[in-house]
């Protein structure tokens, strides 16, 4: 491997190049990174239809001690369905109640994950003709095993009150349950049940662990809040963001109808700005442009749709006395946050209504935010794009073999004109399972790919991110979780080796002809902020099932190559299949060592399947 430092062949990488996509898929957001413990916490999965769907609520009590309806009786307009619960028994009468009372639980998102001197903020809204006595408790999953308890008590609660109770945790249970019970008789209803730990991400609202993962990963960008989430298999269950702010208890939530679960969308379009500027990233914001799966509005219908993204842009951007700059200012952000991309839909492009949609929300977003970069559906990495853009998004699932050999893909992507964002990058299927080695390396020769085309290429992310262990809709993804655990999948670590790439300097790298066709490598130079030295990284991924000595040379640093002190970093496992997994998390992750030697002709050994650095 031949790589030349000297000044002329350089190229500054993007500094936005490596970012993460976040989509709500797999519970990313809902049961995952949103820290809301209760599940359905209004009461209307599925909408506001009689009988509303309730689960995964669940009835403690029987028959003849208790009746659990649901009701439109909500003082929330938007989400009208509430709970009752009619207390059939009674310590002071003939029909006593069993041990404890009855009423309803909530077992969470496959389990509340409790933690000992953790507190948490418990709100719910009430209403009851009677006094209330209610008693609420954090429990192990059977009821048994109390973790935290406390009594309500309401002379009056004839209006529907709000009710908030900070619960400090005595036990630690990752599958526990909020409970809610009475022994006396009358009628009880419960809307908007809310469970917070207190203990997140600045506190707000982002789970601890989870967003760690994604802090690590320093990403410059963060693409939300998805792909096929945003266009919805029908459009009246696209993601809407007007749906999504101000008060949680206000949000009607909605059936994300692609992935096939309910959001009670706490993690809203603030929630997102906020988590960008949380991570110090970009956000890159893709909205519906009128089409989804299964239905499209006809471009002569799209202006109201046009108009509500520009106010969805005031929201962010507004000043905080403008109207919907106001409200963002009103939920506790009076700066406007720093949004500098959107993209028009999310694999759109060749949909009969994109063309016309497109360019209506294109010339709309253009004239009120000149500044703004917009990112179309249409590859134009073939050819050019018959439209205006400032980038084009561009989407590869495949086989390994596939994903691999596409790192010369942008080889021959028009130089001038829109660059590229390769929103959505990852080995699928066989090769890939739930997160291999094998996928992760292919990925890492895509990305040295991308590096060397970063001259056309603006932005990647993997895809996706997340998924909650308990419910997969989609596989393999970055990072697995459940209530309390978490681990990152081969592809997770290999992302890893590439975040120093962002702004970096590309130099100039050639692999002898007679080098193995399973070969990739690339060379940056970057400045560690931390010391403020000036680092090189060489990167090469061996993709074949040989050891190989890689003879590296390196020329125009010879004044300022240390010769010792140097990390070697391995990505490898003993198989080119390994995964991790909660009980071996870090399997097939970075390994560091020191060089003890480095000179400007070394050879360095590369393993069968590794990626080495
Ligand atoms: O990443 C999963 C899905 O793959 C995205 O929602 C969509 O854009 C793509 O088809």
């Amino acid at each position: 491997l031949f790589v030349n430092a000297s000044g002329a062949s350089a190229k500054k990488i993007p500094d936005t190049l490596f970012g993460i996509f976040f989509e709500e898929i797999n519970h990313a957001g809902s049961g995952g990174l949103w820290a809301e413990l209760v599940r359905n916490r209004g009461f209307e999965s599925g909408g506001s239809f009689m009988p509303s769907i309730i689960e995964p609520w669940a009835i403690i009590g029987n028959d003849s001690s208790v009746i659990v309806s649901t009701d439109l009786s909500s003082c929330f307009d938007r989400n009208k369905v509430a709970l009752r619960v009619e207390v059939l028994c009674d310590n002071g009468g003939a029909n006593i109640c069993p041990d404890g009372g009855v009423g309803v639980y909530n077992p969470g998102f496959w389990g509340m994950n409790i933690e000992q001197g953790k507190r948490y903020k418990l709100v719910f809204y009430v209403r009851s003709e009677e006094p209330i006595n209610l008693s609420v408790a954090l429990t192990g999953s059977n009821g048994l095993n109390k973790l935290a308890t406390t009594t309500v008590v309401a002379a009056n609660a004839s209006d529907w009150t709000k009710v908030l109770v900070l619960l400090e945790a005595e036990g630690t249970d990752s599958n526990s349950r909020l409970e809610l019970r009475s022994t006396t008789k009358g009628v009880i209803w419960f809307d908007q049940v809310s469970l917070m730990p207190l203990d997140t991400y600045n506190g707000h609202g982002f789970r601890k662990d989870l967003f760690g993962m994604l802090k690590d990963l320093k990403p410059p960008f963060i693409r939300f809040p998805g792909g096929c989430f945003v266009e919805g298999a029908d459009l009246r269950n696209a993601f809407r963001w007007k749906e999504t702010i101000g008060p949680w208890e206000e949000r009607p939530g909605h059936y994300g109808d692609v992935w096939g679960y309910w959001t009670d969308d706490g993690l809203g379009h603030f929630e997102f700005l906020q988590l960008a500027e949380d991570l110090g990233a970009l956000p890159v914001w893709v909205f519906n442009n009128g089409i989804s799966h299964n239905n499209q509005v006809d471009t002569s219908s799209i202006l109201p749709f046009v108009q509500d993204i520009l106010e969805g842009l005031e929201f962010a951007r507004g000043a905080p006395n403008s109207r919907w700059g106001s409200v963002r200012a009103s939920m506790g952000h009076p700066e406007p946050f720093d949004l500098r991309y959107v993209a028009i839909g999310n694999e759109d492009c060749g949909k009969p209504h994109y063309p016309g949609n497109y360019l209506k929300f294109y010339s709309a977003v253009k004239e009120a935010y000149p500044d703004i970069k917009i990112i179309s559906n249409c590859d134009g990495s073939s050819k050019a794009l018959d439209h205006p853009a400032d980038l084009y998004d561009f989407h590869i699932y495949s086989s390994a073999s596939f994903v691999f050999s596409s790192a010369s893909h942008f080889n021959g992507a028009p130089r001038s004109g829109p660059k590229a964002f390769i929103s959505e990058y990852a080995v699928t299927g066989g090769d890939a399972r739930d997160g291999t080695l094998l996928a992760a390396l292919a990925e890492a020769g895509f990305l040295i790919g991308v590096e060397k085309n970063s001259d056309v290429i603006e932005m990647a992310s993997y895809a996706p991110l997340f998924v909650n262990n308990n419910d997969r809709r989609w596989t393999p993804d970055a990072i697995v979780f459940t209530s309390s655990q978490v681990y990152g999948t081969p592809s997770y670590w290999m992302q890893h080796l590439f975040k120093e790439s962002n702004g970096a300097t590309l130099l100039s790298s050639t692999l002898q002809a007679n080098t193995s066709n399973s070969l990739i490598a690339s060379a940056i130079t970057w400045r560690n902020e931390t010391d403020n030295n000036e680092y090189l990284r060489i990167k090469v991924v061996n993709f074949g099932n040989s050891t190989v000595t890689l003879n590296i040379s390196i020329s125009g640093l010879e004044n300022s190559l240390q010769s010792s002190g140097a990390i070697k970093t391995i990505l490898t496992s003993s198989n080119v299949m390994d995964e991790n997994s909660f009980t071996d998390p870090k399997k097939v992750s970075p390994v560091k060592t020191m060089l003890t030697k480095v000179s400007k002709n070394m050879d360095v050994v590369l393993l069968p399947y590794s990626l080495t650095s």
